[in-house]
């Protein structure tokens, strides 16, 4: 180990990952090693005093108010001609092949309890393919309406990228080319307890989380995809996040109103369902658009309402976006980028001076992250179009309960129903309207309400009957 290194670890105070230095073989010490040398120390110490020795408070500015945004349904004849000239663009967009999907997969998925990444847990309420899977046949489906390859960007972190990339090339990539699926790794940053010190996860390891979502514009930049998309000529990315089977992967009138709005990175919004559904919210401070987490928004804000009742803070953030690719270009041109961190205080396994590993009951560190949606206040030009729920947002967080796996596979069987009721099939439903008999669609087959109706009519279906046994229609 080069002693410059050494040296800088020692004068900031962080000794400690030493202790078992000498016990380590060759390979250890490299792994050890390496991971120091990515650490900027002294930012690192900066990052202790405002975030760790400190519990920093949320600023919430004096003069925020409820965010603007286009409505899911255009208001007069002018905004509708405006949504039909932004839908024709966003198609043309799509076949001309300036836009390309991205999801983020890196996170932990601990909500979920499942062992493995989250990507790979089989959500498909009757054929049960996984989150990737839907995905890749959504954008197969896209690709084939809108006559164009899309790629598909996937950000991975260290703790899942191998068995993310075994989990594709197991299943044929899902029948999308390979060179059409790229993986790209985010940034750890290493856990803190609440001394200061980092901690070691293994003797011969800092104890490493994925750097958040917001790490996604780095991640992009330094593993040569920006430079790629670049090349192919893309200029949107279409973001959405590895929890949310029903989003449209691509969706002609968000990417169509953004590029003709001129925006550098656009929103899709929801009517929360109430004050505190976790949603980020949308709000706007100094003319700059902001999202305040569900967690972040003083309850009085939170429950203000307007004349009529309704919500003040309405809009809640599915955390879904188009991003121009130069907007990323421009926020990463130093090779770093300065989102602000967040705190989250973690039960963080670590290795004790005895050599143990401990695994805490408490909370005895804090893991930082930061957040993609930090970077709408530093667009130049920024858009929100209202999305709808029940066609773009079934979110997988949890086993059971609100945003679980079962709410997830109700909303998939509610929507596939819709879209065949829309197409003239009778359906069964419950006394309460609910579906009788689960109804899957396979997303090869239909990605909208058109679709459906073409696919409905080129198979004769009329009806579904309740016979007891489940409906998957491929
Ligand atoms: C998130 C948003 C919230 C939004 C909600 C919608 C945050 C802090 N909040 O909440 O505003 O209303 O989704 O469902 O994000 N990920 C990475 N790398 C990381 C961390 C996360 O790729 O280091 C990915 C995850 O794999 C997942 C997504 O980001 O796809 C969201 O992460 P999660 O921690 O589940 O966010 P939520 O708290 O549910």
């Amino acid at each position: 180990m080069t002693q410059d290194l050494k040296h800088i670890v020692e004068a900031n105070g962080q000794e400690q990952v030493f202790k078992f230095w000498n016990t380590l073989d060759e390979s250890e010490q490299d792994q050890l090693f390496r991971q120091l040398e990515e650490i900027d120390f002294a930012n690192l110490n900066d990052l202790v005093q405002e975030y760790v020795l400190q519990k920093p408070e949320t600023h919430i500015p004096e003069d925020l108010s409820p965010a603007p945004y286009f409505p899911l349904e255009p208001e007069d004849k002018k905004q509708q001609k405006l949504y039909q000239q932004a839908f024709a663009a966003g198609e043309k967009l799509m076949h001309t092949g300036k836009v390309a999907a991205l999801t983020v997969a890196g996170g932990q998925g601990t909500r979920l309890g499942f062992d493995g990444p989250k990507g790979t847990y089989p959500i498909a309420p009757v054929s049960k393919k996984s989150l990737f899977q839907y995905f890749a046949e959504s954008l197969r489906r896209a690709s084939v309406k809108y006559g164009h390859d899309f790629t598909w960007y996937i950000m991975t972190s260290k703790l899942n990228n191998q068995p993310t990339q075994d989990f594709f090339e197991k299943n044929n990539y899902f029948g999308m080319a390979p060179e059409n699926v790229i993986f790209f790794v985010q940034g750890t940053m290493p856990a803190i307890d609440y001394d200061g010190k980092l901690l070691l996860g293994e003797k011969d390891s800092l104890a490493l989380a994925p750097d958040g979502h917001g790490g996604t514009l780095l991640a992009l930049r330094r593993s040569g995809c920006l430079e790629k998309m670049k090349k192919d000529g893309v200029e949107y990315i279409s973001y959405f996040q590895v929890d949310n089977p029903l989003v449209s992967v691509i969706n002609p009138l968000f990417v169509g109103l953004h590029a003709k709005e001129n925006a550098e990175m656009s929103a899709l919004m929801l009517a929360k369902t109430g004050p505190f559904e976790k949603l980020g919210n949308f709000c706007v401070s100094d003319n700059k658009l902001m999202i305040i987490e569900y967690s972040d928004l003083p309850d009085e804000l939170t429950e203000q309402r307007n004349e009529d009742g309704s919500l003040k803070f309405i809009a809640g953030s599915p955390a879904i976006h188009v991003i121009s690719r130069k907007f990323v270009e421009k926020l990463t041109s130093e090779g770093r980028l300065s989102l602000p961190w967040h705190r989250a205080d973690k039960k963080i396994p670590y290795i004790n001076s005895d050599g143990m590993k401990v695994t805490p009951e408490e909370a005895n560190g804090v893991k930082l992250e930061s957040f993609i949606f930090d970077a709408l206040p530093l667009a130049a030009h920024t858009m929100i179009l209202e999305g709808d729920r029940e066609e773009e947002f079934a979110p997988t967080k949890n086993k059971t309960g609100v945003d679980s796996v079962e709410s997830c596979r109700e909303m998939i069987i509610e929507r596939d129903a819709r879209r065949l009721e829309c197409a003239g099939v009778k359906v069964p439903r419950r006394e309460n309207g609910t579906t009788a008999v689960e109804i899957e669609i396979s997303p090869l087959a239909v990605m909208d309400d058109e679709d459906c109706v073409n696919y409905c009519r080129a198979n004769g279906i009329t009806e579904i009957v309740d016979n007891g046994k489940p409906v998957y229609l491929k």
